[in-house]
């Protein structure tokens, strides 16, 4: 039995420290690890179950769903309506929202999720995730098409070479580990804060005859100025090293996605409430993405997130 150091609480306690927020919130975010604990143990053994590989069905973006995304999404989707305070899941993997809970019987929160980001990655044993945004359950009808300003917590667990979790309910943002002698989240940083600045950025170059011109002479500024690329292809990757060491993750608009890639309610902005509650920040291109005002389910936005200062060297060439 590992001996745990004794000022890393669980994730159970100091969701419990934190219950001003109220404690239906710590039981949707504790019911979300229990199925990325889950995740964890079936990505680590995708190659032995061969749960590998496409799943032979394409998903509302018309992508092919590896298995793992599927069953990902089942295991969230399971936990999450099981969860009483859990009334609405909006899934990266189903076309509509999924009302599980009326307001009233409990039911104060939606949950929007990527269940596996990073899909390409799996068979590779590249560093994927699961993405997660709370939202009050205060609409009517019941929607997630909210504002990202309006998240009561975000965070994602990426299944790398340690499951991690990074978490935020609002005021700052903590590191979690996933102690695998307890299978607890103990945290391990607590209101983690990113670099103003650090000559990293991370983007497809191969679409940059594609980007606007902006993008274009943005990345001449980085090739003139001595800047290093890093990118990953899983977001949770690629945003979870430009959190802890800085620099700027972007995936601009191309002509084959006018609105970029990602998706705004499951990607960009979980991904933007944390890199702004550690002081970085997040923007379309054009605006605060945590102020983008979602017209539908799976709406995609340009992404421009990471250091304070690496991310204005990117604007005011836009
Ligand atoms: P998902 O696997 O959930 O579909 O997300 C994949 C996304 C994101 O993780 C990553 O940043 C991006 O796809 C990479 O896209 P390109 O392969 O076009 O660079
Ligand atoms: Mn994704
Ligand atoms: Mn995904």
């Amino acid at each position: 039995m590992s001996e745990r150091p004794f000022q890393h609480p669980t994730l159970h306690e100091s969701l419990r420290s934190a219950a001003d927020r109220g404690e239906a919130l710590g039981d949707v975010i504790e019911s979300i690890a229990q199925a990325c604990r889950e995740i964890a143990g079936r990505v680590r053994r995708a190659r032995l179950q061969d749960i590998l590989g496409d799943a032979g069905s394409r998903n509302v973006h018309g992508e092919d769903q590896q298995k793992l995304d599927a069953l990902s999404n089942e295991l969230l989707l399971d936990h999450l309506a099981r969860c009483p305070a859990v009334g609405v899941c909006a899934s990266e993997e189903e076309e509509e929202a999924v009302v599980v809970r009326a307001r009233g019987d409990g039911g104060e929160f939606c949950v929007a999720y990527d269940p596996l980001d990073g899909s390409s990655n799996i068979d590779v044993a590249v560093n994927v995730g699961t993405i997660f945004s709370v939202l009050p359950n205060d609409l009517d009808p019941a929607s997630p098409l909210q504002r990202g300003e309006r998240q009561l917590a975000a965070g994602y667990v990426v299944y790398g070479s340690s499951v991690l979790m990074v978490l935020s309910l609002g005021d700052g943002v903590d590191l979690y580990v996933l102690d695998p002698d307890l299978n607890e989240f103990v945290r391990v940083e607590e209101r983690l804060r990113m670099p103003d600045r650090k000559r990293v950025y991370s983007l497809n170059e191969a679409y940059r005859d594609d980007f606007p011109e902006g993008y274009r002479n943005y990345l001449d500024y980085a090739h003139a100025n001595g800047y290093s690329s890093r990118y990953i292809g899983s977001m949770v990757g690629d945003v979870h090293r430009t959190l802890l060491k800085g620099g700027v993750f972007l995936y601009p608009p191309t002509s084959a996605a006018p609105s970029g890639k990602l998706r705004l309610l499951y990607e960009g902005n979980p991904m933007s409430l944390l890199i702004e509650q550690a002081g970085g920040t997040a923007d379309t291109g054009s605006g605060r993405i945590l102020e983008v005002e979602p017209g539908e389910l799976h709406q995609r936005t340009p992404v421009v997130l990471g250091s304070r200062e690496e991310v204005a060297h990117v604007l005011e060439r836009l």
